[in-house]
């Protein structure tokens, strides 16, 4: 990865979950990095598969939605999908779910453990078309960086 930001991001956050196997822990943290570093946003945090719905997970940010359904929303296209979103106008998105009226574009991540999707990264901004393809590339190293933290120890994801 080219992007110094990205790959200072992705150093921090592997030196705050390395040696510890709380998957909330972990996640609260990476959550806390993304809203210290990031400009330009107003939420941050992941949902995690639980009997086939999106729970919304650790976060920082205004509180948000419980429960999203695969198919609904940019988290649960993101899951349906298998794929990345990043939507840069989060109005013209069908079925988007506004949980901060400020909300303006969003990027989602799915993240997986052993092929299958276990929850999302998602982040929102106030500004519209705030994530670029570069945006994209380097939260998707530290999705990447995240997977590690969700299956580790006694608290790590059950896959189901
Ligand atoms: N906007 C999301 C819902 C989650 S919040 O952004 C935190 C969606 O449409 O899935």
């Amino acid at each position: 990865m080219k992007n110094e930001f990205y790959e200072m991001l992705c150093q921090e956050a592997e030196a705050l979950i390395q040696g510890e196997p709380n998957m909330v822990a972990n996640l609260a943290n990476a959550a806390a990095l993304l809203g210290e570093r990031m400009q330009k946003i107003n939420w941050a945090g992941f949902y995690l598969m639980d009997h086939g719905q999106l729970v919304l997970g650790p976060f920082w940010g205004k509180p948000a939605c419980l429960r999203i359904a695969p198919g609904r929303g940019v988290c649960g296209t993101a899951v349906q999908k298998n794929e990345n979103l990043r939507v840069e106008n989060v109005h013209d998105f069908p079925g988007h779910i506004a949980c901060d009226a400020a909300s303006a574009s969003e990027i989602v991540l799915p993240l997986r453990r052993q092929g299958r999707v276990i929850g999302v990264l998602d982040l929102d901004s106030p500004i519209a078309a705030r994530f670029t393809p570069e945006d994209e590339q380097g939260l998707d190293a530290f999705a990447r960086v995240i997977e590690e933290a969700c299956c580790n120890g006694v608290f790590g994801y059950d896959l189901q």
